[in-house]
């Protein structure tokens, strides 16, 4: 049996988690910063690196307590040291080496987007302990790690991986949960970076995202129509500034006038609240189509190459939206795919997914050396 600490500290999350056989999760502890950031209207570098470095020790022992192991019963170090805001994956990789370095275990570096794509291969046990055991024993004899399973009639690989965060929209086509190659990337905003903005022009608040899905729920999203930008027939790339700026006009109309002078005629406070839910829809059903149509032009190209995915992973942020997760399971259906969507809990920044992709590391017999950096891109 393998136990091993994550570390995650990319953006404006601290977080730790103890995970067995790369997918029980054992404890997930994640202290947000939300709140610190919300009057700036998003992440402010400086102000996540202190954060964290005040709340990395406590949510690392809060981390073990939660998972009843103490450190001598650790196999390993895991720590997210790509891609991210430089100072904030300082602490996270400092905290792991220092770790590592006192207790004499294997330190071991993951890269943030690739953990995204495992989440959806991990369990939460349930609360209630006797439950929780029965599951445990099952979980584990039933499904060791994705990487056993290639042996098995469950293997869920070749699969296409799709990352919907703030930073991310990526489509990578995956032989195991270790060797992918992207196939599509966005060339303007990510998906949840446009979510944020989308929530900016509505005026509905900061984290834009989960707020924007609650009330495109209560839209009709048929009321107007936004752009979907394909980028041409055969692209599996993603652009979302065109949606993004669509939106703004809707609610603001055309400006007058150029760049920093320019005015418009309307603002967000002349919307009524059904006005809101409306165009909160729309935009939520193009970003979404967007997506899918994406994700089924990727899995007709690699059919056509040979290499038809059997399984669809998605990870980041936008994995927890309403519309995401419903359309993903009715694809997955149509073109018999087995869906692998991350509980909600591991759907934002956290460290189980650290911990859980380093257990494919851990075995394979890969380790980070001390010289491990923090670096601000995925690989
Ligand atoms: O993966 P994540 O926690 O951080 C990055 O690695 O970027 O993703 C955060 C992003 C934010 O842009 C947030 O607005 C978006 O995920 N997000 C959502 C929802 N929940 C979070 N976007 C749409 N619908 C949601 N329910
Ligand atoms: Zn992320």
């Amino acid at each position: 049996m393998s136990l091993i600490l994550g570390i995650e500290t990319s953006c404006d999350e601290t977080a730790a988690s103890v995970v067995e056989e790369g997918v029980i999760v054992r404890s997930n502890i994640i202290a947000t910063q939300h709140k610190l950031h919300e009057r700036y209207g998003g992440v402010v570098p400086e102000l996540a690196s202190r954060a964290h470095l005040e709340r990395i020790s406590p949510v690392i022992s809060e981390a073990l307590e939660k998972a009843s192991v103490s450190f001598a019963d650790l196999d390993a170090i895991a720590v997210g040291n790509r891609p991210g805001l430089i100072g904030s994956l300082l602490v996270g990789v400092s905290a792991a080496k220092a770790l590592a370095w006192t207790l004499n275990k294997p330190l071991i570096g993951i890269d943030h987007v690739k953990a995204h794509l495992y989440a959806g291969f991990m369990q939460i046990p349930s609360a209630d302990p006797k439950s929780q055991i029965s599951n445990l024993t099952s979980q584990i004899s039933n499904f060791k790690s994705p990487i056993s399973n290639l042996k098995s009639d469950i293997n869920p690989f070749p699969a296409l991986g799709l990352v919907i965060s703030g930073g991310h929209t990526s489509l990578y086509s995956l032989t195991s949960p270790l060797e992918m190659r992207i196939i599509g990337r966005t060339i303007d905003d990510a998906v949840g970076e446009a979510y944020d903005k989308a929530a900016v022009i509505l005026a509905i608040g900061y984290p834009g995202g989960p707020r924007l899905d609650k009330l495109a729920q209560t839209g009709d999203a048929s009321k107007h129509r936004l752009p979907r930008t394909l980028l041409g027939a055969e692209s599996l790339d993603f652009s979302y500034s065109g949606l993004k700026t669509a939106l703004l006009y809707a609610v603001r109309g055309y400006p007058v006038g150029k760049g920093s002078s320019a005015t418009f005629e309307k603002s967000a406070a002349d919307l009524s609240e059904e006005d809101r839910r409306d165009l909160a829809a729309a935009f939520q059903e193009a970003a979404v189509e967007t997506l899918m149509k994406k994700l089924d032009r990727a899995v007709e190209q690699l059919a056509a190459q040979g290499e038809r995915p059997r399984s669809l992973l998605i990870g980041g942020g936008v994995s927890a939206n309403s519309l995401v997760r419903k359309r993903a399971l009715e694809f997955g259906e149509e073109k018999g795919l087995n869906v692998r969507l991350p509980a909600m809990s591991l759907c934002l920044d956290n460290a189980a997914m650290i911990a859980g992709l380093a257990h494919e590391h851990f075995t394979r017999g890969d380790r980070s050396d001390f010289k491990l950096e923090a670096i601000s891109t995925s690989r």
